[in-house]
């Protein structure tokens, strides 16, 4: 192993490119940082090979040091599970902890976790070519995943270094996009991207195809489309006119994609749009991210509504965008209500400030495995979630 004899500047964003330096045999090795998640690079960095027992490497990284990977990609891959191990024996929130207290403390143990194990690191050559032994071709997933970001430097560069853990990530998106996954909603696949929300839980679109269309519905938007699967499902049940949004260039093009795969693009047109376009609908479908929070990059936008923005800007302003006799279609868990980051009051108020009224509420219980995983600290507020389809109208008056 040889040691960093230049220091790295930490000091960056995710998408800027930032050198880091560090020496191999006495040679003076440089490449491009990169990090999805937006971690700043190790201020040190070791290379590292077979002979480096899991014990040192974790003892390495608990103290910030990166490793870059040089050996066998098997065994760099092997290192990193007996680094998971011991990552999971570290101690969790207590389970008496109240919420949204535990939550937290819960999401910043996971996410310290996770920048542990994002410090073993593995190097690509130009058009990302891993040189290991027993190494994957990763070229033609990176290519998928960086490009469709805008990230033509990294995409570029002669040498990349980034957490081997977000190339697994890339890698296994990749096999999603390539594979699809089978929505029984839609009665065929549906291809996810890297960074775009993937349909894994499969009950709230069960409540999309069973909820009863707005009488004689001729027009959809679909905000928030993701990778477009509700805009699909409303397209089979006969919509004849569908406008899907999204702010993410990954999603919209994952939307498109997916429209011309499912012979739907004349009936779903994809713009991208901060929640609405102009003009008004019999049917505005919106389905938020579900928990209210700070999300620091695309892939954690998924997930996480900062401020709960995109759940007040929908119930806020889709009354403008309701035909006379048109629905409003929130999808909602109340996993929120459970942890305590939003109250049921709360929800209600915004319904009636944007000048709706509640015409029916459709409940799903998640079929989730997380909603029965027992060594998970949010066992219990996992336990209790449902799932809602929140059919709203016009109130009289506002
Ligand atoms: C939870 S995902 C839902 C995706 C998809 N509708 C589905 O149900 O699988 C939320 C989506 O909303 C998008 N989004 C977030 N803020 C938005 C905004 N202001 N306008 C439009 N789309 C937004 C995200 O990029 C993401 O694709």
């Amino acid at each position: 192993m040889q040691s960093t004899e230049k220091l790295n500047d930490p000091g960056h964003s995710p998408d800027e490119s930032a050198l880091v330096y560090w020496s191999e045999n006495d040679q003076a090795c440089q490449a491009l940082w990169q990090s999805m998640h937006g971690w700043s690079a190790p201020k040190e960095l070791l290379s590292a090979d077979d002979t480096l027992s899991a014990d040192r490497a974790y003892r390495l990284i608990s103290g910030g040091t990166g490793l870059v990977w040089r050996g066998d990609f098997q065994n760099g891959k092997q290192l990193l599970a007996a680094l998971k191990r011991r990552v999971a024996k570290q101690k969790s929130p207590d389970a008496d902890i109240a919420y949204p207290e535990r939550f937290h403390l819960v999401r910043q143990s996971r996410s310290q976790q996770a920048r542990l194990l994002g410090l073993l690191l593995i190097p690509l050559a130009e058009n990302f070519q891993l040189t290991h032994r027993r190494a994957p071709s990763v070229a033609v997933a990176c290519q998928a995943a960086y490009s469709s970001k805008g990230l033509r430097a990294v995409s570029r560069a002669p040498n990349v270094l980034m957490p081997l853990t977000e190339l697994i990530g890339v890698v296994s998106a990749y096999e999603w996009q390539r594979q699809g996954l089978p929505v029984a909603a839609l009665g065929q696949h549906i291809y996810p991207r890297h960074g775009v929300f993937a349909p894994t839980r499969h009950e709230y679109l069960d409540l999309v195809v069973q909820t009863a269309l707005p009488n004689g519905a001729q027009t959809a938007l679909d905000v928030g489309t993701g990778t477009g699967v509700i805009a699909a499902i409303l397209a089979k049940r006969g919509i004849p006119k569908i406008i899907a949004t999204d702010t993410q260039a990954a999603a919209l093009q994952c939307a498109k994609d997916n429209m011309a795969h499912l012979g739907l693009s004349a009936q779903v047109e994809v713009l991208e749009a901060d929640l609405f376009v102009p003009g008004r609908y019999d049917l505005v479908v919106c389905n938020p991210p579900w928990l209210p929070g700070r999300a620091k990059t695309a892939l954690d936008a998924a997930v996480y509504d900062p401020d709960s923005q995109m759940l007040a800007g929908f119930l806020g302003q889709v009354r403008a965008h309701l035909a006379p006799n048109g629905q409003a279609w929130l999808i909602l868990s109340d996993l929120a209500e459970h942890l305590k980051l939003r109250s049921r009051q709360t929800l209600l108020a915004l319904i009636d400030a944007g000048g709706l009224k509640v015409n029916a509420r459709h409940d799903i219980k998640p079929r989730h495995p997380k909603s029965s995983k027992l060594d998970d600290p949010l066992a219990d507020a996992r336990a209790q979630e449902v799932t809602s389809l929140w059919q709203l109208t016009l109130a009289e008056k506002l």
